[in-house]
């Protein structure tokens, strides 16, 4: 095959250049020269674009196309994909090293070759390693055993002339920064090179129609690493995450071209791989101390479904000048703003004191239903007094100190209900949405003092 030429181009303001440079001539701009394919110009009078002409029609005409979906076999996976893998599409699957990422593409592939032959390459492990984790989660036996192919290999030309000649239902590439392609002259995991490889990877997919996974790492500030380009060119990007102190992890989606970006997958790390878990609230709630002060419980919607999440809070004295704010799981403007509103409505002299916020079990709460059940944790440290451990705590708070309306709020009342909250507390505004239920009393409030006459 003939080499191509590389050239450096500038991906600030696309100045070419044949070598590398630490700033662009022509714009000024540091480390911006990425190395990339230069194709050849086609010769003159053949410049016309390849394939069919397509032709502009109106969009009643256009022949529905129902996307082919297989589902995976792991429903967590599947309820974040939105209902399976579709065909030609590629998902592209960031996270922390450790957290399990290899561990979930196998076992998806496992359990899709009950059916299906699939190909997981890795670039990372060797045969044998792939095969001591495939054993521990069961994807060696039956079927699997001869449709799960495993390859040992980096070089994306010759992946690819291997998957030409098996053509497999389904690839796993794991990791995207380990993969090279020859022609370029950088090394892999290089910003040219995850370009690169992943755009021969997406193109074959295409051409093929096969779905493909991608695996790829994620920089320290948890975006995935090499260009963000990577996330344009494919069709869904997940996140793997949790906290590596707990077994659970969340798969979250960024990008869906085919369904909801706001549905996640709750899976525990057991010894065996990945186990999807059914009712993420009774898991976050666990090991909830009761009758003691600081923990609230609150509500959150992510996607179609309410979990339950903790939150607790410390209020200790100051021992230095300048108080301390520290949260874990949830955004540190929204804690300041709400203790601004404790200091200013609810008359508590925060000023002196610390505060600590944590969402037990590493869940990331980020939205403001969770506004009053913080609120709510953060007076009950400082005063010392348990929060009823029955009760549920749902709705916005406003500058004012006022308790604003919240979305789905029946939804988040019926959970609270399955977990034996007796009591939930919500916003006025919405009484009207919550359907009477047996043994559980809705008390609405207006305003942060009202939910203080009830609770404290
Ligand atoms: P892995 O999938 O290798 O992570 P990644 O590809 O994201 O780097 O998962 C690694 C962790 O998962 C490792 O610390 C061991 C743990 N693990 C289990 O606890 N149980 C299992 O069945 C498997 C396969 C892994
Ligand atoms: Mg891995």
């Amino acid at each position: 095959m003939a080499r191509d030429r590389t050239v450096y181009v500038c991906q600030a303001c696309g100045s070419r250049s044949a070598r590398w440079l630490g700033r662009c001539n022509d714009c000024q701009e540091w480390n911006s020269l990425v190395e990339e394919r230069e194709e050849a110009p086609p010769p003159p009078g053949k410049r016309r674009p390849a394939g069919r002409a397509a032709a502009a029609e109106p969009i009643g005409g256009i022949a529905d196309a129902g996307e082919a979906r297989t589902p995976s076999g792991i429903g967590e996976l599947d309820r974040v994909l939105g209902g399976g893998v579709v065909a030609g599409s590629v998902i592209l699957v960031g996270g922390d090293p450790g957290i399990g990422k290899s561990t979930l593409v196998l076992q998806a592939l496992a359990a899709l070759s009950r059916t299906a032959t699939t190909l997981y390459v890795s670039g990372e492990e060797s045969p044998a390693q792939i095969k001591m984790r495939a054993v521990r989660l069961g994807g060696t036996t039956g079927p699997s055993a001869e449709n799960l192919l495993v390859l040992a290999e980096t070089s994306v030309d010759r992946i690819l002339e291997q998957a030409s000649k098996i053509a497999p239902a389904v690839i796993a590439i794991d990791s995207v920064q380990t993969m090279f392609l020859e022609d370029l002259g950088s090394a892999p995991g290089s910003v040219a090179q995850v370009r690169e490889c992943s755009a021969a990877l997406v193109a074959w997919a295409k051409r093929h129609d096969v779905p493909t996974f991608l695996i790829g790492h994620v920089t320290k500030e948890g975006a995935i690493a090499g260009p963000r380009v990577l996330e344009h060119m494919v069709d869904t990007v997940l996140y793997f995450e949790g906290d590596r102190g707990h077994s659970f992890r969340i798969l979250r989606a960024v990008k869906n071209r085919f369904g909801s970006t706001n549905e996640i997958g709750v899976f525990e790390m057991a010894q065996d791989g990945l186990q999807p878990v059914a009712n993420p609230s009774a898991l976050f709630l666990a090991e909830r101390p009761e009758e003691v002060p600081g923990s609230a419980v609150v509500a959150t919607v992510e996607g179609t479904r309410p979990i339950l999440v903790e939150v607790q809070a410390l209020v200790s004295a100051t021992s230095f000048g300048t108080p301390r704010r520290t949260t874990l799981g949830i955004d540190p403007n929204r804690v300041a703003l709400l203790i601004a509103i404790l200091e200013k409505k609810m008359g508590l002299h925060l000023l002196g004191h610390d505060v600590f916020v944590n969402v037990a079990g590493g869940v990331r709460l980020d939205e403001p239903a969770a506004d009053l059940g913080v609120a709510v944790a953060i007076a009950s440290s400082f005063l010392d007094r348990p929060i009823d451990p029955q009760i549920l705590l749902i709705g916005e708070i406003g500058l004012a100190g006022e308790v604003r309306a919240v979305s789905n709020v029946d939804l988040r009342v019926r959970e609270g209900a399955k977990l034996g909250f007796a009591k939930t507390i919500v916003p006025e505004a919405v009484r009207k949405q919550v359907q009477p239920l047996d043994g559980v009393s809705v008390l609405t409030v207006r305003s942060l003092q009202e939910a203080w006459d009830i609770l404290f």
